[in-house]
């Protein structure tokens, strides 16, 4: 299906997340994409191959999943991989050996981890900023950049950047500008139309949404970055496996509903949290008092389904965690289930501590994933678990 009949508007999210590169078979009218699981196509003489060859070189299922998120997001093409790892290094290879990177400093933190660890030594140069204080991201590319790498909300302060503002900032001064929209999904934040030129995504989050595939998306507008992105991943085959893609292409489908279940039980969430006498504080862009909310209500059209709280130590985190029923004690986000994290000791214990204080994750923090279950036997759980601490 294409985008735009002639003579009509653009498709809408919901009809696009359905039909855009899931054609009906061809060869049986089957309505659900195949899922191709050969790994070499036949030639019919040597050296012509059809439209297929080799699978890590392409496969009829990735490509249709890669044409639905490149319609999803308004690239002009998208590339899946094997993990959202796998995108986040391979949009970072767009930058030359010596080149800076201005980055978020409450990425996800193995994105930090790849790039203090793995990155700089193969002579990249990382600046760590607070990205949802423009004017200091701004003089960190007035200093020079090659790119800027943004993740907002962020993980899992829930900062927001103003993707608008940095992306002409960037682009004023010679930058690539790249968007981890993994929080959001492209359902409520498309950062293509809002100036980026790279979008990431780990597609094991809300993209997948059941928490049963690991996965990557790149999406560009540049058609010349997407051949770069294609040349790499033939040539060092960190690939999204058929099997993957496939479930992604049914996950697809249900974003948009899964996407509103989740803002509305996390904005519920958030304001049972926010007045409660054990909670010290609650980060959620859906709260008036959030210091991004006008900014979200501009860039974002909701406010998703993360936030995070603190309850002040360590042992009382450990006490609230371990008293929930309904919420699952796990790392990741984005599925169904939900879930419940302590990023000091789990997500984001890569980072050093003193960066992770002066980033405002204490001991104290829990960070929430929050599902699409019954909202009143979430709210009960947190109430239970809550109550414990007196
Ligand atoms: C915002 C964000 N970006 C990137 C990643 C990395 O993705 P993956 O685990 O699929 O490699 C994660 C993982 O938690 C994440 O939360």
């Amino acid at each position: 299906m294409a985008d735009r009949a002639p003579g009509r508007p653009s498709r809408g999210f919901a009809t696009r997340a359905i039909h855009a590169g899931q054609h009906p078979d061809p060869g049986t009218g089957a309505v659900v994409v195949p899922l191709v699981t050969a790994a070499t196509f036949m030639q019919k003489s040597p050296g012509q191959p059809g439209d297929y060859e080799y699978s890590r070189t392409g496969n009829p299922t990735r490509d249709a999943l890669e044409a639905n998120m490149a319609s999803l997001e308004g690239g002009a093409g998208a590339v899946a991989c094997a993990s959202g790892m796998a995108a986040i290094v391979m949009a970072f290879d767009l930058v030359e050996t010596g080149g800076r990177v201005v980055a978020t400093n409450d990425s996800y933190g193995g994105t930090y981890r790849v790039g203090e660890n793995v990155l700089r030594r193969r002579g990249l140069d990382f600046t760590w900023v607070d990205t949802s204080d423009t004017a200091a991201t701004i003089r960190e590319l007035e200093r020079g950049a090659a790119m800027l790498f943004l993740e907002t909300p962020t993980n899992p302060m829930l900062r927001i950047a103003d993707l608008r503002t940095l992306a002409d900032a960037a682009r004023a001064h010679g930058a690539l500008v790249v968007v981890d929209n993994t929080f959001m999904s492209p359902y409520f934040q498309r950062p293509l139309e809002m100036g980026a030129d790279i979008v990431v995504h780990s597609s094991t989050k809300y993209l997948n949404g059941h928490s049963d595939g690991v996965g990557g998306i790149l999406v560009a507008r540049d058609p010349g970055h997407l051949e770069r992105f294609r040349y790499l991943q033939n040539a060092a085959g960190a690939i999204l496996s058929p099997f993957d893609s496939w479930l992604l292409l049914r996950s697809s489908k249900t974003l948009a509903l899964r996407m509103e279940r989740h803002d509305h039980n996390a904005r519920e969430v958030a304001r049972m949290l926010d007045g409660h006498r054990n909670v010290a504080a609650v980060h959620y862009p859906g709260l008036p008092a959030h210091p991004g909310h006008e900014l979200s209500r501009r860039q974002m059209s909701g406010f998703g389904g993360m936030l995070s709280f603190d309850v002040g130590t360590m042992d009382r985190a450990r006490r609230v965690m371990e008293a929930l029923r309904v919420f699952h004690i796990a790392e990741s986000l984005g599925g169904v289930e939900s879930l419940a994290n302590h990023p000091a000791t789990m997500t984001h214990a890569s980072i050093p501590e003193p960066m992770r204080r002066a980033m405002g994750i204490g001991d104290g923090l829990v960070r929430l994933s929050v599902g699409v279950e019954d909202i009143a036997d979430l709210l009960a759980d947190l109430e239970d678990a809550l109550g414990t601490l007196g």
